[in-house]
């Protein structure tokens, strides 16, 4: 953001000091329809299986004002926020290789935007339901590209999404958490490799290295397409066994500041893939246990949305308001803690950093890993 009030894009990491972000919008969002690897991806024990269609209203209201308060605590600390324009998300979705009942949201925007530097990639995402979701985003994409002359818009090749693309053992109704966690160590995941598919909200950004997880909505070859994609970048691939559903990293690993992580205990990252931090001294700390023993109703997230927080500069974090474990290990790490309720919106996509996507941060891409 520049002293005119015009668009900059630019933000090269998680932590540095926020400026301007994206937070999503709970309108006319959808629980998915039946679709290849959907079963896969929402916990055995989950309230929503079979479910799906238009959110409840009352939920929806709820979970935009809470949306609507994050929004305006971010505005008070001078950080300047968009918001996404919602499409009509029951509206069907047929492509020449795959139809869908009905669509996603607008939130999260983590999920499908990828700010690196000056540029936002659009993910070429691995849901049927989710295919068309960066359409909610376009009117801010052209809005930045008019106002930003460095700004570079981009867009992952739009997968097929045929059967293909989905291991059939996956899809049986009941895998077993057991059998879950034996193929999530053994690096076997829903997704075949017959094209590149990616999420924005399974990469971390760390400078001049990317941290990718491979995992059920992002593969090997996704993660080789965004390798290529940002030649100047190291991109790195880590998985956590440990977790039998490993969709997004964000509420497994949190860069805090440079030097921290936090680490889920239940999905540590293996000691192989620990070495470039170590070797630069880096910290990795297990996180604070959650203060919830599950989910809020139709939330596809596990209770460890806690450490889902939004960094809005190395000494200063957004905590979930409940999560009072979190908060107090924030303390002890030398964060300041701004609290924000959000947990009624953790069933709409996630916590904090889901529901938000960087526009612009301070300071330049720097190496961290030498
Ligand atoms: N799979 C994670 C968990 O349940 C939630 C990640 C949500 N992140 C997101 N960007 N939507 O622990």
């Amino acid at each position: 953001m520049s002293d005119t009030g015009k668009t900059i894009v630019n933000s090269w990491n998680e932590w540095d000091p926020l400026r301007h972000v994206i937070v999503g919008r709970a309108d006319d969002c959808h629980i998915p329809a039946e679709e290849p690897a959907l079963d896969a991806k929402v916990p055995e024990d989950s309230d929503m299986r079979g479910q799906w269609g238009r959110r409840p209203q009352e939920t929806i209201d709820r979970a935009n004002e809470l949306l609507n308060n994050f929004a305006s605590q971010l505005e008070k600390r001078g950080i300047r926020v968009d918001r996404p324009t919602s499409i009509d998300h029951s509206v069907p979705v047929e492509t020449p290789d795959f139809s869908t009942e009905s669509q996603f949201g607008c939130m999260p925007p983590r999920d499908v935007l990828l700010t690196v530097g000056s540029e936002m990639l659009e993910a070429t995402m691995s849901y049927r339901c989710r295919w068309f979701e960066y359409l909610n985003y376009r009117p801010l994409m052209q809005k930045y590209f008019e106002e930003d002359p460095k700004f570079r818009h981009e867009s992952a090749p739009k997968p097929r999404l045929t059967d293909a693309d989905y291991h059939p053992d996956y899809l049986s109704e009941k895998i077993g958490v057991e059998k879950r966690l034996k193929w999530t160590a053994e690096k076997f995941f829903v997704t075949t490799e017959e094209e590149p598919l990616f999420d924005a909200a399974d990469v971390l950004r760390f400078g001049r290295d990317l941290v990718v997880q491979h995992g059920f909505t992002t593969n090997l070859k996704g993660i080789e397409w965004l390798r290529r994609h940002f030649p100047d970048h190291r991109v790195h691939a880590v998985n956590f066994p440990g977790d039998p559903y490993p969709i997004h990293i964000d509420a497994t690993f949190t860069p805090l500041r440079p030097g921290l992580i936090l680490n889920n205990p239940q999905r540590r990252l293996p000691d192989e893939q620990r070495e470039m931090f170590q070797k630069n001294d880096w910290q990795i700390v297990d996180s604070a246990q959650p203060a919830h023993n599950a989910p809020p109703p139709l939330c596809y997230s596990s209770t460890w949305l806690s450490m889902n927080v939004l960094v809005l500069d190395p000494k200063t974090v957004c905590v979930e308001k409940s999560e009072v474990y979190q908060a107090e290990q924030m303390d002890k790490l030398g964060m300041e803690v701004v609290e924000v309720d959000l947990r009624d919106a953790y069933a709409f996509g996630g916590g904090l950093h889901c529901c938000t996507a960087d526009v612009y941060r301070e300071g330049v891409c720097e190496d961290y890993f030498p």
